[in-house]
């Protein structure tokens, strides 16, 4: 059944000319939050990411650094290999473009674009910035820049080109179609103006670096490096076999999720790629915004990178999870601060959801011979908390499929309040000598509501939901979110000793 509705989502592939950090981390968290709740939500999922290992910038990076290309890439692929592991990155499939299965797949692409008449031999005379690897009409520039701020160098020389410009209305029909294919909204309708700008032929071929995938009979040209790239999405579900198992199951149910910053890449050549090689457009492309840190711009001069270890070091990963997908609304730009951090930690996690979850299971342990209670009757009020928790589940499956993370956890943190609200006014510790049956009522209706949360947390903090659900004694079973209306939490189940899930963070003294 679950074979209905497969769930394809990919990160944009690391360059290897640098470190993993804090902005690297960002898409991978978002497309694991999402790979693992539909997962949860019963569907079939793959979920890739990867590196992009040739170009004219790793070349020129590996140059500096001494050592070969492929030594390099060998080196910083393993680098985010560690960044998804220290993430708690739940990965289906790890694609380098190095990889033999990458480079025979573009390859092929290459020559059914060739063989469709849609590649052709020309002269280059233009801008490139090598840190964008992207090309630019004198018109774009700002400055004598590129409109990142990159670097540009004129050259010339004989290259392929892909016929970009006989795209345009078909991109066009795709966007309208398709009005979901884009997001957030705003992004979408700066990709539309941009093709109604009308779309010039694209340059895919390089000869004046050796660094990437030969062209197919002409080995003195490599493969553009977007091209070779952005087609690992196909190459890692089987491509040129589109009547492979994965491909026909996947494609094209991709989510991409991709940076603001290299949305016309996935949204203007990706689609026109893979149409004019025969093959539908992905389903969606979703733009999050830009972090800046302590109100910066990220910059390697700077050093303030903010690497994986130091966000899982410093705060875990959970909270550090937690923080990215909470504190902005994704599509948006902002800003990472200790200090917004250590509010989010403090406030939301360990205040709010973590003394809930802890008062809970103390006072059930305390009171309850260690067991979950036996309800009585439920009175109003527990029937409204209950009630809001087992609507949570859809809000929040709206929320995530638009890939609003911040509106899902919002709608979940609600009932975190209402259920601390209620707690203060049904005060279970007074009722523990006035009415132990009511108190047991009381008891049973918060751990079921905890219950619900921490199913429902799993895509976002997958580890301290995992311990919550330990604490309740749900089997893994019993995680998914069937279980949350068909297996409610049995009286009399014996219950582990409550510990702490999400501790305060104190800041070290400074000596
Ligand atoms: N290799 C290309 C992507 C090819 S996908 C077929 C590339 N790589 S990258 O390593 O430079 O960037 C990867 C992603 O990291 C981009 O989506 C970019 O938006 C994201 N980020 C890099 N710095 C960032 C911030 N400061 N904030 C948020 N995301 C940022 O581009």
């Amino acid at each position: 059944m679950t074979m209905d509705r497969p769930f394809f989502v990919t990160t944009p592939i690391y360059y290897v000319n640098d470190l993993p950090h804090l902005g690297h981390a960002y898409p991978t968290v978002a497309a694991d939050a999402l790979a693992r709740f539909m997962r949860l939500d019963g569907r079939r999922v793959k979920f890739l990411t990867g590196t992009d290992e040739h170009g004219q910038k790793v070349e020129q990076s590996a140059r500096a650094a001494g050592v070969s290309p492929q030594e390099f890439a060998d080196r910083n692929s393993a680098a985010f290999r560690e960044m998804d592991r220290l993430l708690d990155i739940s990965n289906d499939d790890y694609i380098r473009t190095t990889e033999k299965r990458h480079i025979r797949g573009v390859q092929a692409l290459w020559r059914e674009l060739e063989r469709r008449g849609e590649i052709y031999l020309g002269r280059f005379a233009g801008w490139y910035a090598v840190r964008d690897e992207a090309f630019y009409d004198e018109s774009e520039l700002v400055e004598g820049k590129a409109p990142s701020g990159a670097d540009v160098e004129w050259f010339e020389e004989d290259n392929y080109f892909f016929r970009l410009s006989a795209w345009q209305d078909r991109l066009l029909d795709y966007y309208e179609a398709n009005p979901e294919a884009i997001a957030p909204r705003s992004r979408r309708n700066e990709v539309i103006s941009f093709v109604k700008g009308g779309l010039k032929d694209l340059s895919i071929s390089r000869t004046s670096f050796s660094w990437g995938i030969p062209v197919p009979g002409n080995p003195k040209h490599v493969i553009y490096v977007w091209l070779d790239a952005l087609t690992n999405y196909i190459t890692a579900i089987g491509y040129p076999e589109t009547e492979s198992a994965e491909f026909g199951v996947f494609w094209p149910v991709a989510h991409h999720i991709v940076g603001k910053d290299i949305l016309r890449f996935h949204a203007i050549y990706w689609p026109a790629f893979l149409m004019a090689a025969g093959l539908p457009a992905p389903r969606r492309i979703f733009a999050h915004g830009w972090w800046t840190v302590e109100g910066q711009k990220m910059s390697k001069s700077l050093g303030n990178g903010v690497p994986p270890e130091f966000l899982v070091g410093k705060y875990g990963v959970d909270p550090a999870r937690y923080f990215l997908l909470r504190e902005l609304p994704f599509g948006n730009d902002g800003d990472f601060s200790h200090r917004a951090v250590v509010g989010r930690l403090n406030g939301d996690l360990a205040n709010d959801f973590g003394n809930l979850a802890q008062r809970v299971l103390v006072m059930i342990s305390r009171n309850c011979g260690a067991g979950v209670p036996e309800p009585g009757t439920f009175e109003a009020t527990d029937t409204a908390l209950l009630d809001s928790a087992r609507g949570l589940l859809e809000t929040v499956r709206a929320h995530v499929s638009e890939q609003a993370f911040h509106w899902a956890l919002e709608a979940i943190w609600r009932v975190v309040g209402d259920a601390n609200r209620y707690v203060d006014e049904q005060a279970p510790w007074v009722l523990s000598r006035s009415d132990p049956g009511r108190m047991r009522t009381v008891l049973y209706t918060l751990a079921e509501t905890l219950r619900h949360l921490a199913i429902l947390v799993q895509p976002f903090v997958p580890g301290s939901a995992g311990r919550l659900l330990d604490q309740l004694a749900v089997p893994e079973a019993e995680r998914c979110f069937t279980a949350l209306a068909e297996a409610p939490l049995r009286p009399g189940t014996r219950l582990p000793k409550p510990e702490g899930i999400f501790p305060r963070f104190v800041e070290e003294a400074v000596r």
